[in-house]
């Protein structure tokens, strides 16, 4: 259980300022780069820090429908975290200061459950969308994920129930991986298209198409036409193998989509929204990651899987530096264990830094437009008054007097002080955490990169 007396109000104590924007609009899902849903990597802090850096709206991890339905929302009085608690863990964690840009995802099978889960979480997010593209057996076998491309009866059943029962201020969209035929996926599309989503996410590889198997992004084109041809204003978005903000141009180039969603990119990297990343992350992004997640209370094993999957351009630190860090992360148990790589600034200035950058920069007004209109099949739409924005306070590097230390001044003693080497992460028993259970925590970590 947390450290915290939590309160059941729905407001925070300390609420920060009122969003500029209030609901999502189908133009919202337009010229965007988004934070694809990650089961564990997607986790709250990181999508803090994916918002700071550019993103214009971040996807929560997938989180199956019955897994919400019984959950106690408690809001924490200190920080504003909204925690949606099981019996013994969180299931979903949320700041109102992400509200204005956050889709919850659903994995569900059954249109009365995926109705009844997103009315418990909708009054902190602005839209559902629901996974169309896990290819695990966890998933399929329940009939979710990849199963609904096959039985699209099913699946728009789910969307339309999900749009009839939504208030218009949540939008609803779907997450889908390609079929194997170009036809099929079009046929598909329309009937998709035909629900009433706001937008369509479309993973460009089939169900049986691995990470390491290229995207096929070519096919998008054909798909992001026929659905302009529809007339409806939907937004298509692209995944799969975009890297960062440059890289989305040349997708966006390439395929016509409205907008590209990065996952691994944004895993090693969650500020890879910016025109200019952070370099150095074992100086820059973890010691303001841990920071930040220690205030949030987000579970150190969850912080320390995200921590352990950052990777970035090093221009200071050595190879055997950044190795160092990594070594003593993996051997901490608890937060106190890394308190030296964490340097002065604390949590609660890291939130506000957050907050500030995200009130006074408003991630839906980071739209990417390519540099030469003509290159883009969207070209008219270039036109409008929106440019391409650098986030201002997203570069390279973290604020001055974050007082991070380059390296753990105590490097020493951490090695000693922590007996032995231990790379596992078992649950913890008794305190109520922050680690959500997710439908792919259910299956090996090793597993992780065929989830959808
Ligand atoms: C760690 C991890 C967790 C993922 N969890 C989800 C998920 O919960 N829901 C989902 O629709 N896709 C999930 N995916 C798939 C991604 O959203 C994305 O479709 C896929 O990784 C391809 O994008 P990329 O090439 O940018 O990585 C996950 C991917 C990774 C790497």
């Amino acid at each position: 259980m947390s450290r915290r007396t939590h309160s059941t109000s729905p407001t925070p104590t300390r609420p920060p300022k009122r969003p500029k924007l209030d609901h999502l609009t189908k133009d919202d899902f337009k010229n965007g780069v988004f934070l694809a849903p990650m089961v564990r990597s997607g986790a709250l802090p990181t999508r803090l820090f994916a918002l700071k850096h550019g993103a214009t709206l971040v996807w929560g991890p997938e989180i199956v429908d019955k897994a919400i339905l019984h959950s106690t929302r408690e809001v924490d009085p200190v920080t504003g975290v909204i925690s949606y608690n099981g019996v013994s863990r969180a299931i979903f964690a949320t700041h109102p200061v992400e509200k204005p840009h956050l889709i919850y995802q659903i994995g569900s099978a059954d249109p009365d459950l995926a109705v009844q889960a997103a009315k418990t979480v909708m009054q902190d997010v602005s839209g559902i969308d629901l996974n169309c593209g896990c290819p695990k057996p966890f998933s399929t076998h329940a009939g979710m994920g990849a199963a609904l491309l096959t039985n699209s009866d099913l699946l728009c059943s789910i969307l339309t129930a999900l749009r009839r029962e939504m208030p218009p201020h949540i939008t609803v969209t779907a997450k889908i991986r390609l079929l194997p035929s170009q036809e099929d996926t079009l046929k598909l599309v329309e009937r998709i298209v035909n629900t009433g989503i706001s937008a369509l996410t479309v993973h460009c590889r089939t169900r049986n198409m691995r990470e390491k198997d290229k995207a096929v992004i070519e096919r998008l084109k054909e798909i992001v036409d026929f659905v302009e041809g529809m007339g409806k204003g939907i937004a298509v978005v692209e995944n799969g193998d975009c890297l960062e903000w440059e890289d989305a141009k040349r997708v966006r180039a390439v395929t016509g989509a409205h907008s590209v969603m990065i996952a691994r990119g944004a895993e090693a990297n969650p500020s890879c929204f910016s025109p200019e990343p952070l370099k150095d992350v074992e100086a820059t992004l973890v010691p303001a990651y841990l920071r930040l997640s220690q205030y949030l209370e987000n579970h150190f094993n969850l912080t320390k899987f995200c921590v352990n999957q950052f990777k970035g351009v090093r221009v200071d630190v050595t190879k055997a530096e950044s190795h160092a860090i990594r070594q003593a992360l993996t051997q901490a148990k608890d937060y106190t264990d890394v308190n030296d790589m964490m340097g002065s600034f604390s949590g609660e200035k890291e939130l506000q830094a957050i907050i500030n950058a995200i009130e006074n920069n408003p991630p839906r007004e980071h739209r990417m437009i390519l540099d030469d209109e003509t290159e883009s099949p969207n070209a008219a739409e270039s036109t409008q008054a929106h440019a391409t924005i650098t986030p201002e306070g997203t570069q390279n590097p973290e604020p001055p007097g974050s007082g991070a230390p380059f390296l753990p001044s105590d490097m020493d003693r951490i090695f000693t002080a922590i007996p032995g080497r231990d790379a596992t992460t078992p649950t913890p028993s008794g305190r109520l955490s922050l680690i959500p259970i997710q439908a792919c925590q259910l299956f090996s970590l090793v597993d992780l990169d065929h989830v959808d």
